[in-house]
């Protein structure tokens, strides 16, 4: 069984010679899928209500003929200038007031209902010409939604609806003003239609457009919650239209954790696999590995990686990018296979000459030659055709969850805590010392069922419902091990504090009450000591600080200097069958690591049977009752691992014992 790994391309751009030497190389390179058209709507539809194919059609067939298959994405990031010209009112304005004009990508506002009109109209049109084709595999919505800024529209179209959608949350201006605390400094309303939409939002690349402007957080919560939804809705009415006309894969290409102005847990419940871009540095020694995690928890299943890095050069933003380390393309490929995808398409296949993306980053280079890059994308195309079976037929079956969840990711950005705190960052710090320790870990939203895990980990929390609290304590009570961090349910949905002793609802579980809270800085850094069984670990902290008052648990982690020193910091409480654990600050890695050994062990969680050195990572997969260890060695150095037993290497079709020598950037599949 193969697995689907191919580019992207812009046939838009080439003539015909250029275009039959590119398939020639793509072949050549052993791929099988090609991405086409997101950005091509002057040429499917040049002129209003005339649509065109021509130009696509003999590629698609072509490619088919060659082996390679195409998925058609709809080209709505970019309305073209006919359009424009004839309804400027479907621009996209920014916090600052400005129009963002034709010219650029990405310059439509998704709720306009007009620009809503023609772009479900393009979708039917493109499903209805390639919906039943046999060279068609799926269908992509639009390009990154929200990426580049372009997820806040403060048009005249968005106040109104956010107005209409704030009354139907609501329901009166009475009740809104109540949960939303509007007395706070004198802004309560008298009706919906006072409310102004946030000057500020968590949106990236928008600058602060009034400074020292300090919104209410719940209304600017709800102004977040507001335009993931409106986006979701637009993506939502592409989907439907080419679903009128195909029964293909229809998804679209999410930014990972990059961009966070989409709930991706909610945007791709209506949609056929979740997908999304990445693009990690090729020179370093690891790729973080827990975008991947998040991915296969989006939808609890494969997913797809529908641009993937490629190379090095010249960039789109300020600066440009490195090339890989020798060996590090193939192998970053075939890591994103193993960690759960099942299609990758790098971007793109050959560099363009022209437009904002002028020589930039390709698999292949201008003049058409082939390079090691070339060669390492046709290496990775021939390894994952032994690998695709066992992938195909085995999946993750980990036993530890790390919970993530865009409400408090979206609250730590309106209300930040600290200047280096990040959640995504931190949940990041939390998987990678599981990993380090051999660990795999899911990543789950707060909703999902927390009891097939043996130790959940919810970092930063500041959010939580009623309901969450309630199955966070159900799940310890029942015997499972939880390791909870500092913020812990200060603020319920609405973005509001809660009058009680913090964690908010959680102390009987945690059985610690939280005293004093402040952020770390440079000079107020203390030192933290955690007893292990076997003695004392000491780090250092950072980003947040708070000071645990015990309610009936052990203090395993003290203030080991400062004015605090003897107080508690970190906690174990034994809570029905389970325990409770609650890490009162950030930490060093190394103490990260020896409280996480903690919790691992409390939920006897199975650990790797050989030890592996630092630089590599395995991800432990079922196949049936066997297990898969897929191992990769990030350094630049050879890895040697001392097996504990025979294994069956899926590479190389053999058997093998003792010592195996991984290469620089290598890696193997073995089979218990
Ligand atoms: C994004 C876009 C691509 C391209 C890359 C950067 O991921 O989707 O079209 O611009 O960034 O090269
Ligand atoms: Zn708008």
């Amino acid at each position: 069984m193969r697995m689907k790994y191919g580019v992207s391309y812009y046939p838009e751009h080439k003539e015909q010679a250029e275009i039959a030497h590119d398939i020639a190389l793509m072949k050549e390179a052993g791929i099988n899928l090609v991405r086409m058209g997101e950005f091509a709507w002057c040429k499917f539809e040049p002129v209003e209500g005339q649509y065109d194919f021509a130009w696509l059609d003999p590629v698609v067939e072509e490619l088919g003929a060659n082996g390679i298959q195409t998925i058609i994405c709809t080209p709505t990031a970019c309305p073209p200038a006919w359009l424009v010209e004839k309804h400027p009112e479907i621009l996209y304005v920014d916090n600052r007031g400005i129009t963002r004009p034709f010219g650029g990508r990405r310059h439509y506002c998704y709720n306009n209902p007009v620009y809503r009109g023609y772009s479900r109209k393009i979708a039917e049109a493109i499903g209805a010409h390639y919906g039943g084709s046999p060279y068609v595999f799926a269908f992509q919505i639009d390009n990154e939604l929200a990426q580049e800024g372009t997820g806040r529209c403060r048009c005249p179209v968005c106040r109104k609806k956010f107005q209409q959608w704030l009354e139907g949350k609501y329901g009166t201006i009475v009740e809104l003003n109540r949960r939303m605390g509007t007395v706070f400094w004198g802004q309560a309303y008298d009706r919906f239609s006072q409310i102004n939409l946030p000057v500020n939002t968590i949106e990236p690349n928008t600058q602060q457009a009034i400074p020292a402007f300090f919104e209410n957080p719940s209304l600017r919560l709800d102004f977040e919650r507001f335009c993931s939804d409106s986006n979701i809705e637009y993506q939502n009415i592409q989907r439907d239209a080419l679903k009128k006309y195909t029964d293909k894969i229809v998804t679209t290409n999410a930014t990972g954790l990059a961009t966070n102005s989409i709930d991706y847990y909610k945007a791709f419940q209506g949609l056929d696999c979740y997908a999304f871009d990445y693009y990690p540095s090729l020179r370093d020694l690891e790729i973080s590995s827990f975008p991947y995690a998040h991915a296969r928890g989006v939808c609890g299943k494969d997913f797809w990686l529908l641009e993937f890095q490629s190379g090095g050069g010249h960039g789109l933003w300020g600066s440009g990018r490195l090339q890989p380390y020798p060996g590090a393309l193939r192998q970053a490929a075939v890591h994103a296979f193993a960690a759960g995808a099942d299609l990758v398409a790098h971007f793109q296949f050959r560099t363009f000459p022209f437009g904002a993306e002028q020589l930039n980053y390709a698999v292949v280079d201008i003049d058409g030659i082939p390079r090691r890059r070339f060669y390492e994308v046709q290496a990775a195309a021939r390894d994952l055709k032994k690998l695709g079976s066992v992938l195909k037929h085995s999946r993750f079956d980990n036993e530890v969850a790390v919970c993530f969840d865009y409400q408090s990711l979206w609250a730590l950005k309106i209300k930040p805590i600290a200047k280096d705190f990040n959640y995504v960052k931190f949940c990041t710090e939390i998987y990678q010392q599981l990993a380090r320790l051999g660990v795999g870990a899911d990543v789950i939203p707060f909703g999902r069922d927390l009891d097939k895990y043996k130790v959940v980990i919810v970092p930063a929390p500041i959010i939580m419902s009623d309901d969450f609290k309630r199955r966070l304590k159900q799940y310890v009570y029942n015997g499972g091990v939880l390791l909870s961090t500092f913020l812990a349910g200060i603020k319920n949905p609405d973005n509001i504090g809660i009058a009680e002793s913090l964690p908010c609802g959680l102390t009987g579980l945690f059985g610690i009450r939280v005293g004093e809270v402040e952020p770390v800085v440079e000079r107020t850094k203390a030192t933290i000591a955690l007893k292990t069984g076997a003695g004392e670990t000491r780090g250092v902290n950072k980003y947040w600080a708070e000071t645990l008052e015990p309610n009936g648990a052990e203090m395993i982690g003290v203030y080991a200097d400062t004015f605090r020193e003897g107080t508690g910091v970190i906690s174990r409480n034994s809570y029905g069958n389970g325990v409770a654990y609650y890490l009162g600050t950030g930490v060093e890695p190394q103490l990260l690591g020896e409280l996480a050994k903690l919790a691992l062990k409390d939920g006897r969680v199975a650990l790797l049977p050989f030890k592996v050195q630092a630089g590599m990572k395995v991800f432990v997969r079922k196949y049936d009752h066997q297990n898969l260890y897929c191992l990769f060695n990030f350094s630049q150095e050879p890895a040697a691992i001392k097996l504990d037993h025979d294994y069956y290497d899926v590479l190389n079709g053999d058997s093998v014992t003792d010592e195996i020598v991984l290469e620089p950037k290598g890696y193997r599949f073995l089979l218990d």
